[in-house]
């Protein structure tokens, strides 16, 4: 099901969700490009939100449900996903990835999550998997009160993102094949290369998890970070405390 919910207005969220609606049915071709890493580090990001079989995970910014299979392989039958996002093409490619056995445990949001539509203290997790580079630095800190507020007490949270690594010679290689070479192999696979090459950019633009992380211990969310590859990816992880700080 896919509930409908505000959607963006502002002229910057349109302009993003643009990209995605076209990226949407090449998204596929991201495991490919990425030699299956992507899928291993959402792995990981899942498995640091220590699910028990009938947890209640909000996956925020779900695009395609790429990280479902490893949600659904700690969840029982009790255990649900809710999963948002604010790109309809984006949705309807994870409904087509939903197999009848997961059709009643799936409910789909289609909203921007800086709306704020999802109920409060309704989660034991929230997930999110290569979204943050997609928030502005602005909206930090209302992001970080949503995170807050969505979980319950005690509750945990995971981000998964691609960082720039401090070493100069691995930030260059990465970059290179995230801008030039990723593009190109998403050309050969799909046809389509532009919104592939974009997303280069918003990794550049969004560096590391340290501004977020401030964010996410101001509003008394415990945090640490995990640093992939040699900072090519890293996960922002923690728990929302019993008592506020
Ligand atoms: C790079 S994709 C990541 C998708 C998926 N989580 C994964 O692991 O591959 C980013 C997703 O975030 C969504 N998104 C970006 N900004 C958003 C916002 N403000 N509200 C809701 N969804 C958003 C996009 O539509 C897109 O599907």
């Amino acid at each position: 099901m896919i509930a409908s919910t505000t959607l963006p207005h502002t002229p910057d969220a349109v302009s993003d969700r643009s990209l995605f609606d076209e990226l949407a049915p090449h998204y596929w071709a991201m495991d490919f490009v990425s030699f299956g890493l992507s899928n291993q580090w959402r792995q990981r990001a899942v498995d640091e939100l220590r699910l028990h079989k009938e947890a209640r995970v909000c996956d925020l910014m779900t695009g395609g449900g790429n990280s479902w299979p490893a949600i659904w392989s700690h969840l029982g039958t009790g255990g649900s996903i809710t999963a948002l996002d604010y790109s309809e093409p984006m949705l309807m490619q994870a409904r087509e990835h939903l197999n009848p056995h997961h059709r009643e445990t799936v409910q789909l949001v289609y909203a921007n999550v800086l709306d704020d539509v999802l109920p409060d203290a309704a989660f034991d997790a929230v997930l999110c998997t290569f979204g943050a580079k997609h928030i502005e630095e602005r909206h930090y800190h209302r992001f970080a009160q949503i995170i807050h507020r969505l979980l319950k007490p005690g509750g945990r949270y995971s981000f998964l993102e691609m960082t720039l690594p401090t070493d100069r010679l691995l930030r260059f290689g990465m970059l290179t094949y995230m801008g030039q070479v990723m593009p190109l192999l998403a050309k050969l696979l799909t046809g389509h290369e532009n919104s592939f090459r974009h997303l280069a950019g918003y990794t550049r633009q969004f560096g590391n998890f340290q501004r977020l992380e401030t964010a996410f211990q101001q509003v008394g969310l415990e945090t640490s970070v995990t640093s992939i590859w040699g900072g090519c990816a890293s996960i922002l992880n923690g728990r929302k405390l019993s008592k506020p700080l």
